[in-house]
């Protein structure tokens, strides 16, 4: 019989790519989502790559704990993979109270929810965020973890909680997955991210002065000690990201009683520079761009050690960087207005 997994925020950016995987995979997905930064369109693309008889939409606050109870008493549920939550860094900065209510409170609700209908195996979309400044890298999973804003201490708080909820009641199935830079898109150019405004992450900000929206790319900082000077991060295809779900899924089913803090990165950096060269190689275009000063809470170097998800999950990084940045390019230039 095939399980049924709930996504939160399935309508989002990596939530979107890995409901494709899982309904290939032959999983039932119940979804629910607020569309607070997503389109229902996405739904409509989901359905024209995967089998969508198995998909359930339900459209909801995950803090609404009688319309989320009500999706748990209408499906058998066997596991949960929570992505819904607020993301802007920038903004968690200017209203945090709006972050940890919505990162918190509605991460509260969900455990609370599925502890009354004992669901208890969980997979929680964690970020670099946590390991604040790095001390080296590659970064390691016990590296010390601190942030330097409130959506990363949204996430390091909740991994507290799922931490702590474990402790006490070890019939809990917790994996919590530590992303690095997200980017690209489904190789179909069919869904792929599309942020609110002007985008605040390299690659979409790219993707737009590609497209012709966006005249020139700021770099923020060119004096960082790095080979080249500018800054150095771990670009993670989504798709690669969306099968490591899979995979953290299939551990949790085989090992019962899991704590698990795992990294997704390529294990690999590649600075600002690299990565527009990249781009204009994938785009056949000149991307143009200033150097300006640093953005505040910028760290030098973020890439990740990924040797235990390597080796727990069986899981390896599949795509390069230009393939990101074509597949990126793919998205933008056939949706230059994102689902609009
Ligand atoms: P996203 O904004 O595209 O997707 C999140 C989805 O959650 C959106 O569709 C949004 O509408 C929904 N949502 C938010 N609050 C909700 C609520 N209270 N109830 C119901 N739905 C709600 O973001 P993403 O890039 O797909 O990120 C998914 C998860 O991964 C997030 O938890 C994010 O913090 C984490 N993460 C993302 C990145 C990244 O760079 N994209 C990196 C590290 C971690
Ligand atoms: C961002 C988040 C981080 C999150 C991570 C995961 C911020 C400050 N941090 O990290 O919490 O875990 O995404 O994806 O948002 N850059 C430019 N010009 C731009 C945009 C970015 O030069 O217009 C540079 C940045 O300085 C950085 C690199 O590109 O060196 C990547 O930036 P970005 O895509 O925003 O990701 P991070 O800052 O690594």
């Amino acid at each position: 019989m095939s399980q049924n997994i709930l996504v939160t925020g399935g309508t989002g950016y990596i939530g979107s790519h890995t409901i494709i995987e899982l309904l290939n995979a032959g999983y039932n997905v119940i979804c629910v989502d607020n569309l607070s930064n997503s389109k229902i369109e996405v739904l409509d693309r989901i359905a024209q790559l995967s089998p969508s008889e198995k998909l359930k939409f339900y459209q909801l606050d995950i803090q609404d704990r009688a319309a989320l109870s009500q999706v748990f008493s209408e499906n058998n549920i066997d596991a949960v993979i929570h992505f819904a939550a607020f993301k802007a860094v920038g903004e968690s900065v200017l209203h945090p109270l709006k972050y940890y209510h919505n990162n918190i409170i509605g991460s509260l609700v969900l455990l609370e929810v599925m502890q009354k209908y004992q669901v208890k195996k969980i997979v929680f979309s964690s970020s670099a965020a946590v390991y604040g400044e790095p001390a080296a890298t590659p970064i390691r999973e016990d590296f010390p973890t601190f942030a330097t804003n409130p959506y990363g201490f949204s996430k390091l708080v909740f991994e507290q909680v799922l931490d702590d909820l474990r402790k006490a009641d070890d019939t809990w199935c917790i994996l919590k997955l530590r992303y690095f830079n997200p980017v690209g898109a489904h190789s179909s150019g069919l869904i792929g991210e599309d942020p609110n405004g002007i985008p605040n992450n390299l690659m979409p900000y790219i993707s737009q002065v590609a497209v012709g929206k966006c005249k020139y790319l700021n770099i923020f900082g060119n004096d960082y000690p790095t080979p080249d000077g500018t800054a150095i991060r771990d670009y993670i295809h989504v798709v690669d990201l969306a099968i490591g779900h899979l995979l953290a899924l299939d551990y949790l089913n085989k090992h019962a009683k899991s704590l698990l803090t795992l990294n997704l990165g390529t294990g690999m950096g590649h600075s600002v520079l690299e990565v527009i060269h990249a781009f204009e190689e994938a785009c056949g275009k000149k991307i143009p761009y200033k150097f300006v000063s640093k953005r505040s809470g910028d760290v030098a170097k973020c890439y990740a050690d990924p040797t235990l998800a390597n080796q727990l999950l069986s899981w390896k990084t599949q795509f390069s960087l230009l393939q990101m940045c074509c597949d990126s390019w793919n998205w933008q230039s056939k949706n230059p207005n994102g689902y609009a």
